[in-house]
């Protein structure tokens, strides 16, 4: 083919190539004014919707919107005025108004001297990799401020070459600066819990090897200083063609705050505020669990409950945060004293339970009944104050096939009831009837208690406290032993309660009287196999010869293998010295439990022989005006051989169960005498009083009388507080002490109404002079509506009837404020004052 002709044939295709071309091709007249089009391909003709008859002769900027600026543009027309080569993306627009995306390539040529002719501008549609870039930018920027925002930690993990990239964030949860810590996968395992470990590893399996679908879970991760932190971590993988992952990622949230909420409040679903000790829903749920597992192993589960006897006096007396301390004392002492496994709860109040999980039998958990009461009995001492507390404990044991955990419990609390009801710190173990006085307790075990329910008879049972005549002081202490002059009734008072019993100690004998063969034998062999001296042994009566000091074990030994029953009916005489028993000792036989208290009374004995009694006295106020006293209640305190205070409850605890109710109640009345005039209070005296301790007013009052009037204090000054009672025969007692206290000049109040059933009865049959509301009615009366109702109708009863009333246990604004309201005379409790040696003179005047 000729050259002429080839030239033309490669022009043609060339032509042929430009047609075809899918980019839009521009030529331009770069030797003409502005740069006019003189050709475009079809594709510029579809790119941009111009037909070529509209574009020629024009220069192409017509394509742009004149009034948007464009960062490239500048760079634009510098390389055509230049003549240079450019690319670069142009927004555009087509012929119909929508915008495009113009990747344009220009490209000059040159004539054979060098000048420019003309342009090439070759164009791209990019509009959609351009919009994808951008959603592409804009979705990264989302998730970094995501990220940023949620303050995750991200990781990174290439399954192929176990690089794991830790973002900064990342570490800095675990206390580490970003290039601290290596980027491999065991920075990450090492710090995971151990416990966590197979779970979190087992997890991860799972998702890569596709068995679950998401990759998420919560484990803790070592931090730095040593703490575990609890971390939310979450991933997704990136799997190849074959469906495998090569590419784990994902990020971490620290949810250790959020953990411990929820543990928080886990616990304290399941736990006790005060005590720490899980509560009636854990221990239930431990029970059933316990039942499931022992209806397949050979031993029963047994419960426990226990129920502390006298601790609302301890509440009411020494007010609800010392009650609390108790709560929490006996809730540490049963928790140490607990077997590994085994569960100590508190259902509320003063209830407690322990489940026994592998017990052996019913002995098995009575003894540890037994063991578990011996270490409540020593006493517990709350800012100088010590007091005893004693647990009635019942026990049932569970057969898994047949009972239900309630049932169990229902079982084992009435056991305790049954056991409170035969006296303090005893258990009785449920459908075995075996019942037994746990181990001899400390003294006073019977807590903070006033001790009103002795039976005023037990005054003319004889014995060691057998009356005397008594030339005894007012405030001085009684006389020990039984006294054998015969100066007579001075003073017209009664010996019984100015004598003290005989210490049980010395060497000497003691004589037992057992009630059935049975008990005999069984006291017999167990006395000769511990190595007591028995001297004989016949017609159901034992004499053991005692060394000095050994009396209090005897009885101890001997209680611990009688029932409580056998104790109570065997009698038992100790004769100190070297002297055979006389026809004049055998009234004072006694119950061998009683024996035993008396021997556990010594130190009650010894402080009233030492007069180591003292009073507190804690104001009443004026309700109108509460800075003004109107008189001062005297409490008792005891004073412990160590110069520690001993309270009323724990005295009168121990004083009731040994016997010694009238020498204590007259050693108390006497001690407020001296006390008030000691400190010379000269505000009205309120002074408290035991009925049962009184057997006739005549003889048992007179001393008291008289005391006050050595004081030289008037009568009319003197408030005898009396607790109501529910029993008809107390009543009478009641008046007739009432009575005499008038006839003497003196008034009286009755204490605690509201706390009783028989307020009412007690207010028409005693008309006191001054009523003291219950201070569990006081406590909260302005929150409470129902309290204030019945609060409320006992004061108005009270005006009605022209009796002062005295609202106790006041320790808010708002109850102080409810009192003013309803016409309430007085108020005492502690936001005034709480009970104080010496006495308060003034009251702030603060409020
Ligand atoms: C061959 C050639 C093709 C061109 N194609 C386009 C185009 O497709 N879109 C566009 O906006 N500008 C295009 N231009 C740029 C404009 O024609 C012009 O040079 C630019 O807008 C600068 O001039 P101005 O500042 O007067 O607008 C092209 C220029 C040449 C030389």
């Amino acid at each position: 083919m000729p050259g002429d002709e080839r030239e033309g044939q490669g022009r043609r295709l060339l032509g042929l190539a430009v047609e075809a071309s899918s980019n839009g091709i521009v030529l331009t007249d770069a030797t003409r004014y502005d740069n006019p089009i003189i050709y475009v391909n079809p594709a510029f003709e579809r790119i941009t919707g111009y037909p070529a008859s509209e574009v020629l002769g024009r220069n192409c900027r017509f394509l742009r919107d004149p009034q948007e600026a464009q960062p490239t543009l500048d760079l634009l027309r510098a390389a055509v005025e230049e003549g240079r080569e450019w690319t670069g993306i142009l927004r555009n627009y087509r012929k119909n108004g929508t915008p495009f995306w113009n990747e344009l390539h220009l490209a000059p040529v040159r004539d054979a001297e060098g000048r420019l002719t003309n342009y090439i501008g070759i164009q791209e549609d990019v509009t959609a990799r351009k919009e994808a870039e951008e959603a592409l930018k804009e979705s990264e920027e989302r998730y970094e401020v995501a990220i940023r925002g949620s303050n995750d930690g991200i990781w990174d993990w290439d399954l192929t070459t176990d690089e794991v990239h830790y973002s900064p964030r990342w570490k800095e949860m675990l206390g580490y600066e970003d290039h601290e810590l290596e980027s491999g996968f065991d920075s990450w395992r090492d710090r995971i819990h151990p416990e966590d470990r197979e779970r979190v590893m087992a997890t991860m399996r799972g998702y890569l090897e596709g068995r679950t679908d998401h990759y998420e879970l919560e484990h803790r991760l070592l931090h730095r200083d040593g703490s575990y932190r609890w971390i939310l971590t979450r991933g997704a993988s990136v799997r190849g063609a074959d469906g495998a992952p090569y590419r784990l990622a994902g990020s971490h949230t620290d949810v250790t705050g959020r953990k411990e909420l929820e543990e928080r409040l886990e616990h304290r679903a399941f736990h006790d505020g005060l005590t720490g000790l899980p509560n009636r829903a854990l221990f239930t749920e431990r029970l059933e669990h316990a039942l499931a597992r022992a209806g397949r192993r050979e031993n029963p589960v047994a419960v426990l409950f226990l129920d502390l006897d006298g601790f609302k006096e301890i509440n009411d007396e020494l007010g609800h945060e010392a009650g609390d301390r108790v709560l929490v004392e006996v809730a540490r002492r049963l928790k140490e004293n607990a077997r590994p496994g085994d569960t100590v709860a508190r259902l509320g109040g003063d209830e407690f339970t322990v489940l026994l999980e592998d017990t052996q039998g019913a002995e098995d958990a009575a003894r540890v009944a037994e063991r578990i009461s011996g270490k409540l009995s020593p006493p517990i001492r709350l800012e100088g104050v010590e007091v005893s507390v004693s647990a009635s404990i019942g026990v049932a044991l569970g057969d898994p096939a047949r009972v239900r955990p309630q049932d169990l419990v229902r079982e084992a609390d009435n056991a305790m009831y049954r056991s409170k009801g035969r006296g303090k710190g005893l258990y009785e173990v449920h459908g075995t009837g075996k019942s037994a006085p746990l181990r001899p307790t400390a003294p006073g075990s019977s807590a903070i208690g006033t001790a009103a329910a002795e039976d005023p008879a037990g005054c003319t049972s004889g014995g060691a406290s057998a009356c005397a005549p008594s030339s005894q002081r007012s405030g001085t202490p009684p006389a020990r032993g039984r006294t054998a002059g015969s100066k007579g009734f001075e003073n017209g008072s009664c010996s019984r309660c100015e004598t003290l019993p005989e210490k049980l100690a010395g060497p000497g004998r003691l004589y037992l009287w057992l009630p059935l063969d049975h008990t005999m034998t069984k006291a017999y062999h167990h006395l000769r196999a511990e190595g007591w001296t028995v001297e004989s042994a016949r017609d159901y009566s034992v004499v053991v010869r005692l060394d000095d000091g050994r009396l209090t074990d005897l009885v101890s030994s001997l209680s611990a293998v009688l029932s409580g029953q056998e104790a109570e009916d065997t009698r038992a005489l100790f004769k100190p010295g070297g002297d055979g028993l006389t026809v004049s000792d055998i009234p004072r036989a006694q119950p061998l439990n009683r024996l035993s208290s008396l021997g556990n009374s010594d130190w009650l004995l010894d402080m009233l022989s030492e007069g180591r009694l003292t009073s507190f006295f804690q104001p009443i106020v004026s309700v109108g005006a509460p800075h003004e006293i109107f008189a001062q209640e005297c409490l008792l305190r005891g004073i412990d051989e160590e110069g520690g205070l001993v309270t009323p409850g724990r005295i009168f605890g121990a004083a009731k169960n040994s016997r010694m109710l009238f020498q204590t109640d007259l050693a108390a009345r006497r001690t407020a005498i001296r006390e008030a005039t000691l400190h010379g209070v000269t505000s009205n005296l309120f002074i408290n009083f035991t009925p049962a301790a009184v057997y006739d007013p005549v003889f048992c009052l007179r001393s008291t009388v008289e005391a006050v009037r050595e004081a030289g204090l008037s009568p009319e000054r003197i408030v005898f507080e009396v607790t109501e009672t529910e029993e008809a025969k107390d009543v009478d007692h009641l008046k007739n002490i009432a009575a005499f206290y008038r006839e003497k000049g003196f008034r009286v109040a009755l204490d605690d109404v509201g706390s009783g059933y028989s307020s009412l009865n007690m207010i028409h049959r005693l008309r006191p002079d001054f009523i003291k509301l219950d201070m569990q009615l006081v406590r909260g009366v302005d929150q409470d509506p129902y309290k204030a109702l019945v609060a409320g109708k006992v004061l108005e009863m009270a005006r009605g009837l022209d009796v002062e009333t005295i609202v106790e246990g006041v320790e808010t604004e708002g109850e102080l404020a409810w009192a003013r309201e309803k016409g309430a005379t007085f108020a005492q409790g502690y936001l005034f004052s709480k009970p104080m040696s010496p006495p308060l003179r003034t009251l702030s005047t603060a409020r």
